[in-house]
């Protein structure tokens, strides 16, 4: 497994591309599954995720082929409806091939994904849509088994919102027999860029982009081509990383409209920020002001943000409280960010930190994706070597992280290694 090696104290200067989404990416690549041809993705990013993905739909036996960030898929000899326990314990995501084979071919067997680093994460909101619609679930030895002859419309309402169970509600509802609406639908710009490319594949769905989402069901959909959104958490995750090493870096390839709240906290603390259409330029003030963070769905502050924001508080001048109003146990990172010396008292799912003078390298443990990240971002500013822990997590989400930090001025290498 293999580690990072950050010496502290840089700060960040120039410019770094952002990659394609990963999350718009995790669920494009399973809607093809709901229409036998030939699919071309631009911007695709060369994550660990995606291949997860990847090796799950050639399981299915969908034809991948991924030459650097252009994905070609066929899905004409489509013949494994299920997606198995060892596939889907790697990746939540896995859940979202669900919605696209019960609807095209009325069967679908797809392992529960249990629970993942940070917690329960449960899947009833998925499953209860997918019962709505019409579909037969029996739950057998940890696997959903769901049959239906065909889809039937249903109104759906779904009691918290769900990026997830919206994605796969929405893609089982485009081939439905009638017109399904579901109300507090996820609005993140993930699944806007799910219901544009099932538009595109001849999909009727009005309300896009509203918690409101109307699907006429068609009989049959087409193959289409699309180009990834950009990635709105590495664009953050960039953005924290200038603001905590005081530095002034320019992100070319993003897109400020999925990034207004962090934009917005980010000038809080001090940050002098400005953006273009594809483009945003950050440069840090010399210090910190403490600011508090409530995530909340888009376009609120983003959990996936959480973690990197609490690293960036860690050296703030004062006091902040984060509260997580997503997941209430997703503070992995908080007793690692202790181990650089940061101060932070974590209660239920709030944290409240208080800004040191600054944080000495050490060893530090990877737990999940953006705990890693908050890690990282911590040793960018810690005084002397700290030694990230099991990157794999990282390269998850994150596409050649070490090589854009470096290209900024940051003193970072991947060291591969066993023992780590
Ligand atoms: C998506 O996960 C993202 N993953 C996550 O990003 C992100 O943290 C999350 O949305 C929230 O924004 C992908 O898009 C692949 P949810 P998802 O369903 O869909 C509860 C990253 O770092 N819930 O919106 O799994 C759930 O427990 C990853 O890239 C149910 O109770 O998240 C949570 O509290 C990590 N029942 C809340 O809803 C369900 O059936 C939001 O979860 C489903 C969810």
């Amino acid at each position: 497994m293999d580690k990072f090696v950050i010496h502290g104290g840089k700060k960040l200067e120039g410019e770094v591309v952002i990659s394609g989404s990963k999350n718009a990416a995790l669920a494009l690549m399973p809607a093809t599954l709901l229409a036998s041809g030939k699919y071309r993705f631009e911007n695709i990013p060369d994550l660990r995720d995606i291949t997860t993905m990847s090796k799950l739909l050639e399981m299915m036996g969908v034809e991948i082929e991924k030459r650097s960030h252009t994905m070609e898929l066929n899905t004409f000899r489509v013949s494994k409806l299920e997606a198995p326990y060892e596939q889907v314990k790697k990746m939540r995501a896995s859940i979202y091939v669900l919605g696209p084979l019960i609807a095209r071919y009325g069967y679908a067997k797809v392992s529960l994904p249990g629970g993942c680093a940070w917690g329960p994460r449960p899947v009833n909101l998925h499953i209860e849509g997918i019962q709505k619609l019409g579909a037969k679930i029996e739950i057998d030895k940890g696997y959903i088994i769901a049959k239906a002859k065909r889809l039937k419309a249903a109104k759906i309402t779904f009691d918290i919102s769900s990026v997830g169970a919206t994605g796969n509600i929405l893609m089982a509802a485009v081939l439905a027999k009638g017109t399904t609406t579901i109300e507090n639908a996820a609005i993140e710009p993930e699944i806007i860029a799910l219901a544009e490319f099932l538009v595109r594949m001849g999909a009727r769905i009005n309300g896009i982009g509203t918690t409101r989402l109307e699907i006429e069901g068609v009989d049959a959909l087409n193959p289409s081509d699309d180009v990834m959104i950009p990635d709105r958490i590495e664009a953050g995750t960039f953005l924290v990383a200038a603001a905590i090493t005081g530095g002034s870096i320019t992100l070319n390839g993003c897109n400020p409209n999925h990034l207004t709240a962090i934009i917005t906290k980010l000038q809080e603390t001090g940050s002098l920020v400005t953006i273009g259409k594809t483009w945003i330029k950050i440069k840090a003030h010399r210090t910190i002001k403490p600011v508090d963070v409530t995530t909340s769905v888009f376009p609120g502050f983003p959990t996936d943000m959480q973690a990197q924001w609490i690293a960036l508080m860690s050296i703030a001048k004062g006091s902040s409280v984060i509260t997580d109003t997503i997941y209430f146990d997703r503070f992995k990172h908080v007793p690692e960010l202790a181990r650089l010396g940061a101060d932070i008292e974590q209660d239920r799912n709030t944290a409240i930190t208080k800004g040191v003078k600054k944080l000495i390298g050490a060893k530090v443990m990877s737990t999940d994706l953006r705990a890693s990240a908050s890690l990282v971002l911590a040793g960018l500013v810690a005084e002397g070597k700290t030694e990230v822990l099991r990157i794999y997590h990282l390269d998850r989400g994150y596409e050649h992280i070490e090589k854009k930090l470096h290209s900024l001025g940051a003193n970072i290498r991947r060291v591969s290694g066993k023992e780590y």
